[in-house]
Parts: C-alpha cells; structure tokens; sequence
C-alpha cells in the first residue's frame, strides 16, 4: 500500500488543495512538511470554499493532519486560521490536528524583516509573501529559532532569546529601526503558548506508527518545484526544499515511507511574484488565460502572470522532484482557444537547449521554442471520465505526457472536488 506526497510541479498554485482534498477521502493522515502559511490552497466543495494556508487540507474532511517539522509556524496565523474555519464549520482539536513539537516558529520580528527587506530592494524583489517565511528558516538553519516545544519552556529561553534578538538588532539596526521589545515578545509567546502547546507532539512516532501499522499517509507539499530553494528560479524562490524527498526530513518519516509522487501542475503555466518565465503572455492571450483561470493569489490577492505550458520546466520538474505521475490541472481554462502552444525546447544565443539554464541571467534571456496544436471548442468544465473530453483536449494531454516523460494519473476539469478524472491510482501503486 503505497503513500502519496503531493508536490507543485510549476511556481505554486497548480490545484494541489483541490487534488489533496480529493485523495484524502482514501487517506488516514494528511501531514504538511514544509513551507508555511505563504501557502494558499483553495478547496471547493458544493457551495462552500475553503481556503488553507497552514492547516493540511485533509482538515477539511476530518481526516487526522499533521504539520511537520519542516513547516514554519506563525502561531497566531495557526490560531486565527482555525478559528475562521471554525466559522465554516471545519473544526480542528487536538484530535484531528497534530503540531509537531520541534517546529520553529515564525516571530513577528521575521514579519518584519521580510517586509523591511523587500521595501529595500526595489525593482530587485523577490516579491515575497511578506509572511516572514524567508527569515524564519535563516534563523532555523541558523540554530537560533525558537521551536514549539519552547513555548513548555519560556521561562528558560534566556541565552537563546538573548543570540536570536542580538542577531535580529544587528539587522533591525541596519534599516534604522528600534531594537527587538523583548518584553512583549516574552509576552506575545506566553499568551500563545497555552493555545498551541495541546496541539504540540512528537509526530514522527505518530507517523511511523501509523507506516508500520499500514496506515495511508498523504503528504501535501506547498508552493511548486521552480521555487525550490536549490531547484527552483533562484533567489527567486521560496526558502525550503519543496521537492518530494523534503517529505521524509521534514516530517520524521525516512524516505522509503514517500511513496508515490504526484507532482501537480496546470494546463497552462503561472508565476506570482518576480522571477524569470519563460513562456509569459503580456498580450491578451495572457489576459485571457488569467481571466478565464482566475488568477488570482490565495494569499496576497495579487494577479498571477500567466503563459502557455511549459514542457521543459515540467520535465526538469519531475525529474529532480522525483514524481512519479502528473496530476494535470484546470485543462477547462484552455477550452475555446483556436490553438495552444506548447514551449518545446528554448533558444539561448545560437543554442537550442532541452533544459533550463542554472544562471539567473541565461534564465531571463531564453527564448521558447513552441509547438502549435488545434484547440478544441467543446467543454471540458465538470467532465469526470476520459470519455467525456474532446479528442483534441485528449492529444494535448497525451503529448504533454510525452513530452515530460511522466504519465498523466490524473485531470482535473473544475474547481470543484469531484470534477476530476482518474487515471491511475496513486494509492494503488
Ligand atoms: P494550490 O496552491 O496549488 O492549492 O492552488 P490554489 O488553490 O492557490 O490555486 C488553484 C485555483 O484553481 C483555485 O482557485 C482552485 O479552486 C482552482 N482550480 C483547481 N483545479 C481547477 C480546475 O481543474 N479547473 C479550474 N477552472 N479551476 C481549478
Ligand atoms: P502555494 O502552496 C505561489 C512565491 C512568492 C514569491 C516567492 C517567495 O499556494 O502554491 P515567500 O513568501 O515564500 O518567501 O515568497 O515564492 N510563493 C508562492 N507562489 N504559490 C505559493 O504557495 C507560494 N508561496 C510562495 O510569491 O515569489
Ligand atoms: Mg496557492
């Protein structure tokens, strides 16, 4: 019995939420092992949509969720997410919602350099999410974070309160602002610690029991495989690894219990933020596929740019992301489209290259190669089997499979939960 990790195979928001939540009416835990609440997954059921940041979306169906150690964690975004699902009847306890006890935490002193950082990049920004997401991984890895187990201990943070805040007056100082109020941030975690600490376990004993009982687990990766730190579009990224193999350190479990892949991406290709892209449409084209795709950020409400597929980034996806099959998302974006581009190749000088270039600057300056394919004017909105799409939506799927070596195991056709078809069972593999 096979475990599924869930992976972004683009720049984000590809349909991860929605496919998770549609895989985990067969899991028995959901687990989140990295990234942090820049993550917007949208789930749409019936009436009612759900939008998750933090929470793993297996929240919504009442299926057991973790976050993992590999995760960030602003706890007052885990507190104010919880109570506005609350409010949609999604309820998580202690029950259904595991905390794993050493995960770091994302302070408001992170926030705040994240924001002071971009405002002083100018043209240069990342265009970050401004979450805090960045620094709180430099302070991890920099072995000055404060982790959730220390909310049991904050009586003793002393000397560790004492490296994180001289390191962070030493930055504050840098952009002329005031030194770290020790005082209220002591206070700020001693008010959250009582809301977070009954959420708070060893989750890699619960994950391995679960492993060794035969239990299915669905890991649910955020953002996508072109923001991964070492991988991705580089520095325009995010600040973990968001490749598959990150679901074994960053939740406890060794790499043998990851399973199967299912990298997700979409029909078509999107970026929010700065950052290289390729096969980006600044016509009506792009406008089209934006409109029609409503893209839109989950988390920040900022237009998506907007492009054709990229068959060669989703290639180098898979490969180094380890997927094992391709969930293909919002293919009805693309119906009544004369004909679709496929970028097949790009030309860098007088080269043609069948990869995309390690250095930011051979990265902006590649031009794509495409492939013209008719379109198709009929709807593929809402079709739930493979005899319910157009032939030529079908030879577009099927070359996209050819062309990223990787099969298709699933379609996606809506937002909603059960428009989606299924062509080869992660679960059964
Ligand atoms: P995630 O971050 O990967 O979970 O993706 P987001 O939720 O940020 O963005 C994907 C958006 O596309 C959401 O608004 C989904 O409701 C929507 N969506 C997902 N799958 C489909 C699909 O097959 N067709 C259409 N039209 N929309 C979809
Ligand atoms: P989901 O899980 C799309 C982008 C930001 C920025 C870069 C770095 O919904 O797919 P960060 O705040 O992480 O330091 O920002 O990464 N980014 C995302 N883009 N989807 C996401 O998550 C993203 N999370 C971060 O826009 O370019
Ligand atoms: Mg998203």
């Amino acid at each position: 019995m096979a475990n599924v990790a869930v992976i972004g195979a683009q720049w984000g928001d590809e349909g991860k939420g929605k496919i998770v939540d549609w895989l985990a009416e067969r899991a028995d835990m959901v687990v989140r092992f990295q990234g942090g609440h820049n993550a917007g997954h949208t789930l749409v059921v019936g009436e009612n949509v759900y939008k998750l940041s933090l929470l793993p979306s297996g929240i919504v169906r009442g299926t057991p969720s973790v976050i993992g150690n590999g995760v960030v964690l602003d706890p007052w975004a885990l507190k104010a997410e919880i109570e506005r699902l609350a409010e949609q009847g999604v309820h998580a306890s202690p029950e259904t919602l595991r905390v794993a006890d050493n995960c770091p935490l994302i302070l408001p002193i992170h926030r705040d350099l994240d924001g002071l950082r971009e405002d002083a990049s100018g043209a240069g920004k990342i265009g970050t999410t401004r979450r805090g997401i960045g620094p709180a991984y430099e302070d991890k890895v920099g072995r000055r974070a404060i982790r959730v187990c220390d909310l049991a201990h904050l009586d003793d943070l002393g000397s560790q309160l004492d490296r994180l805040c001289a390191h962070h007056d030493a930055l504050r100082a840098g952009f002329g602002e005031p030194p770290v109020d020790r005082e209220r941030l002591l206070a700020d975690l001693r008010e959250i610690a009582a809301f977070v600490l009954p959420f708070a376990k060893p989750v890699w004993r619960d994950l391995n029991e679960a492993r060794t009982g035969g239990k299915r687990i669905l890991f649910e990766g955020a953002q996508g495989v072109l923001l991964d730190i070492d991988h991705g579009t580089y520095p325009f990224v995010t600040s973990s690894n968001t490749i598959a193999g990150a679901a074994a350190g960053g939740s406890g479990l060794g790499p043998s219990g990851v399973g199967f892949v299912l990298g997700i991406a979409k029909a078509y290709t999107t970026r929010v933020g700065s950052g290289p892209f390729p096969t980006e449409l600044e016509d009506e084209t792009g406008q089209r596929l934006g409109e029609r795709g409503h893209e839109f950020g989950t988390v920040t409400g900022r237009k998506r740019r907007c492009g054709w597929f990229d068959s060669v980034l989703v290639r180098q996806s898979a490969a180094v992301g380890g997927i094992t099959g391709i969930a293909l998302t919002k293919i009805d974006v693309l119906d009544g489209f004369d004909e679709v581009k496929i970028c097949v190749g790009y030309k860098l000088g007088d080269e043609t290259l069948d990869y995309y270039p390690t250095h930011a600057a051979d990265q902006a300056k590649v031009v794509p190669v495409y492939e013209t394919m008719e379109g198709w004017q009929e709807s593929t909105a809402g079709a739930r089997s493979w005899a319910d799409l157009p032939a030529q939506a079908i030879k577009y799927i099927r070359r996209i499979e050819e062309l990223i070596r990787c099969p298709v195991a699933l379609v996606s056709t809506s937002p909603e939960r059960e428009d989606t078809i299924l062509v080869r069972d992660p679960f059964a593999d």
